[in-house]
Parts: C-alpha cells; sequence; structure tokens
C-alpha cells in the first residue's frame, strides 16, 4: 500500500511516540509491514509473530525465509499451532515434571506436555494478541500484560514488550520484561522456523542439505524421550549426530545416516533429527553463533545473541498437512513435509529453573526492582 508506506517513512522521520489509538492499523492483508536496505518482515499482533521475512537470494530475487500462512486469520485456528515464529511464555521450552522450586516453596505447573509444562501453560503468550505500542518505517513494538496466574502458578504480574528492527539486511529483536509484584520464572526467546530456500528447490523440500555452523557450541544437553534435559552436559565428538562445531561447512543432515538420527530428539524413536539445546560457550563479543546457510539459494542466516545457548529443532512433528505460502515453493499444493524446516531459538538453558547446578536461576527468576533483558540478531548475506 503505497499511501501507507510513505506515511510510514513520514512517521520515522518525524520519531513520534503515538498514543495506542493513534498507531495506524495492519495492511489489507492483516500485516505490519516494515522494511530497511536488504530485508523486509512483515508481523501480526498474534504471538507478536513473524508472517514473512524477505531477504536477496543470489540471483537478486527476494525469497521469503520463514515459514508462515497466508491467511493470517488461521494462526489461531491452526490446530498443529506450532509456535510459528511468535513469542512463548513467560517461560519457554520444559518445565520437568510440572513443578519448580522458588524460595523454599515448590509449585504444581499445567502438565501439557506428556507430565511436563511446555511454553508456561494455558495462557502462553504465543498464543495470545499482543498490543502494537509504537511502529515505525523500519521498527515496530509489541506488548503483553500478563496476568499472575493466568498460567497455572506463574504468580506475579509480568508486562513484556518486544521491538523488531530492521537495519542493512539485519533483523534486530529487543525484549524486556519486568515482574512487578512477585519473582516469577521468566525466561524467553523468539521461536522461527527456516527454509532458506523458500520452498523452491527442486531437488528437496527438506532441511538437511542446508549447512549448519555453532563453532562455539561443542557441547549440548542431553535430553530424555520427552525432549526434556537430564542435568548432563556432553560434549558432541567431530562427525557425531549432534556436533555442529567442528568444521564451518557440515551439513545440517551430515549425520542423517548415522544410526540413532531417526529417534535422536526422543519419542522413542519417532522423533527424527533435533529438539535440544546447544551451549554457547567462549563466544567473542558479537561473534555470529550460528550461521545457516543454503548452496541452492545461496541466502546465508547468521544469528549473534546475549543467550548462552539456542534451541534447534528440525521440524520432526510437522506432519504434511500445514499449506505453504503462496510466495514459497513450486506449486500451490506443496505442504509443509516433516524436517523440511528448522527453528532456531536463542534461549538461557530449558527447565534451569530445576537445575541449581548451572547456576541459571539469577537469569530464569526476575523480581520487583528486576529487568528481563533479551537480544538477537539475525544478519543475511550471501554464502
Ligand atoms: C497455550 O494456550 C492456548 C490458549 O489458552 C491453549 O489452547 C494451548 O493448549 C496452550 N498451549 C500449551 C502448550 O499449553
Ligand atoms: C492491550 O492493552 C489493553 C489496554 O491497555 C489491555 O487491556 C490489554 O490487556 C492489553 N493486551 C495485552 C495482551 O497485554
Ligand atoms: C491459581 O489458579 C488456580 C486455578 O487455575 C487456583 O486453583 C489457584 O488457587 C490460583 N492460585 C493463586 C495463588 O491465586
Ligand atoms: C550493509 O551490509 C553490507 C553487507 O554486510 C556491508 O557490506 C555494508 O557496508 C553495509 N552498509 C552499511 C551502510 O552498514
Ligand atoms: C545418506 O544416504 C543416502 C542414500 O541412502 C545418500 O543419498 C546420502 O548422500 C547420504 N547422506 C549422507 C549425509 O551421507
Ligand atoms: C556452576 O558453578 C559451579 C561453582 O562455581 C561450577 O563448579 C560449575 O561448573 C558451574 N556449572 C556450570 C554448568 O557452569
Amino acid at each position: 500500500m503505497k499511501c501507507s508506506a510513505v506515511f510510514l517513512a513520514a512517521l520515522a522521520r518525524a520519531a513520534v511516540v503515538l498514543g495506542d489509538s493513534e498507531i495506524p492499523g495492519p495492511g489489507a492483508d492483516g500485516r505490519y509491514t516494515i522494511s530497511a536496505p536488504g530485508i523486509k518482515a512483515q508481523f501480526i499482533p498474534y504471538g507478536a509473530s513473524l508472517t514473512n521475512l524477505f531477504v536477496s537470494d543470489k540471483n537478486g530475487k527476494d525469497i521469503d525465509v520463514v515459514l508462515g500462512y497466508d491467511d493470517t486469520t488461521y494462526y489461531p485456528k491452526d490446530p498443529g499451532h506450532p509456535v510459528y515464529n511468535s513469542i512463548p511464555g513467560r517461560y519457554v521450552n520444559r518445565i520437568g515434571h510440572a513443578q519448580y522450586t522458588l524460595d523454599g516453596k515448590t509449585y504444581k505447573t499445567e502438565d501439557n506436555d506428556g507430565g511436563n509444562t511446555l511454553h508456561s501453560g494455558t495462557n502462553n503468550w504465543s498464543f495470545r494478541f499482543w498490543n502494537v505500542t509504537a511502529l515505525a518505517a523500519d521498527s515496530i513494538t509489541f506488548a503483553i500484560s500478563d496476568a499472575s496466574n493466568s498460567s497455572l502458578n506463574m504468580l506475579g504480574r509480568v508486562d513484556a514488550s518486544v521491538t523488531y528492527s530492521l537495519t542493512n539486511s539485519t533483523w534486530n529483536i529487543k525484549m524486556t520484561a519486568t515482574a512487578p509484584d512477585n519473582r516469577t520464572p521468566l525466561m524467553l526467546t523468539q521461536h522461527t522456523y527456516f527454509n532458506l530456500d523458500a520452498y523452491k528447490n527442486p531437488a528437496t523440500p527438506l532441511i538437511w542439505d542446508h549447512t549448519l555452523s555453532l563453532p562455539y557450541s561443542k557441547r549440548y544437553l542431553e535430553a530424555d524421550q520427552g525432549a526434556l534435559p537430564t542435568g548432563k552436559i556432553l560434549t558432541a565428538a567431530p562427525g557425531s549426530l549432534n556436533d555442529f562445531a567442528s568444521a564451518s561447512n557440515l551439513k545440517f543432515g551430515h549425520a542423517r545416516n548415522l544410526t540413532g538420527f531417526a529417534g535422536n530428539c526422543g519419542a522413542n524413536g519417532a522423533c527424527e533429527g533435533y529438539n535440544g539445546y546447544w551451549l554457547v560457550e567462549d563466544a567473542p563479543k558479537d561473534a555470529a553463533v550460528v550461521t545457516l546457510a543454503s548452496a541452492f539459494s545461496g541466502v546465508k542466516a547468521q544469528l549473534r545473541t546475549t543467550q548462552p545457548g539456542v534451541v534447534l529443532y528440525s521440524c520432526s512433528w510437522m506432519d504434511g498437512s500445514a499449506p505453504i505460502k503462496s510466495d514459497q515453493g513450486l506449486s500451490a499444493a506443496q505442504k509443509v513435509v516433516k524436517s523440511s524446516c528448522v527453528a532456531i531459538e536463542a534461549q538461557d538453558y530449558p527447565d534451569g529453573i530445576n537445575h541449581p547446578e548451572w547456576n541459571r536461576t539469577s537469569y530464569q527468576i526476575t523480581g520487583p526492582g528486576q529487568t528481563y533483558n533479551w537480544e538477537s540478531s539475525w544478519t543475511f548475506g550471501l554464502v
């Protein structure tokens, strides 16, 4: 929409702070669109989700490298609800055995994931409509206020916001949160799924031919069959199933033919590939800690983050029922098949509230007078 682009550019120049009621609504397609040289991103209030991310491929064509739906009204209805490119909260990932202990008291949380708690429970933030509180040509801010106990025993109100901004082929993500009333578990992530071929590679829709490099991640958390960390921290031998550190040109699927790959992410053999946590250790300040790339499209994506590790999930539970977007793929009939994408989620150690031996508790509990901060960026370029 031409007029809204002009209006947004004017807003950015004026750098005015608007009241809620003055912020323009989304475009006719239901999305808020922001852009900067080399990059364009679109968002919806549901889950504060990214719906589309356009970057340039090796032929100079803009391609959409993240998963999502054409119809923005489908996100809340989607029975599969893969937490598409949204912000889960207030405590992401699993809480082991659906309980945690804080200041000497044990709290039961909702058992919504085979005996554990996933993404906090009923009022998880990826299922909520966030408020848009600021908008400019190259940035957007969403905010959420989460009432005490809105998910079982997540006590005390939490006020959080995420600002997405674009600069020169880079997507910046910055979150802050406060818990003014109570000490509470608080741990956030941005849960984006990538396929850097935009499903246009005629050779394969699968993610395994992408390369993946985590140069500061020799160690990872051992997990049980329910993807819950056992407490053990393991080191991946070069060339082994969970090695992405030993070389910069390892294929994501380099271990595809090794014994154990089919059940490497648990579910008694049913989860193929990856759904685990890699520690980022001894990375120089501002170093890229993850590089995902595809020779087919020529697109390279690099993550920088304040977080001490990342979850890698290789889409084993995508069952082929979800459609791809019309700007992706080779035909309209194409679906999101198993192992055709990867979610890369910078976050603190999963279930760290139940593992004091990891020394992460002070980062995962926030209370009055404190501010939780989370920052990451994805920079796109060519291989
Ligand atoms: C998240 O919240 C929604 C809405 O309350 C609920 O339907 C869904 O089951 C919750 N998800 C999980 C993983 O608990
Ligand atoms: C959005 O703002 C309104 C008005 O301040 C508030 O009532 C509502 O709870 C907010 N929504 C969220 C998700 O925080
Ligand atoms: C939290 O909500 C549950 C119902 O989901 C209720 O049983 C419990 O008493 C509440 N706890 C507090 C501290 O309000
Ligand atoms: C934009 O990014 C490209 C590629 O990383 C770099 O060569 C260029 O200097 C950057 N331009 C600005 C204005 O930062
Ligand atoms: C795995 O085996 C298939 C044939 O079964 C082969 O095409 C593929 O290149 C092998 N992949 C790796 C990473 O060794
Ligand atoms: C936690 O701190 C203790 C004491 O400093 C140290 O021995 C241990 O290695 C730390 N654990 C981790 C996972 O860093």
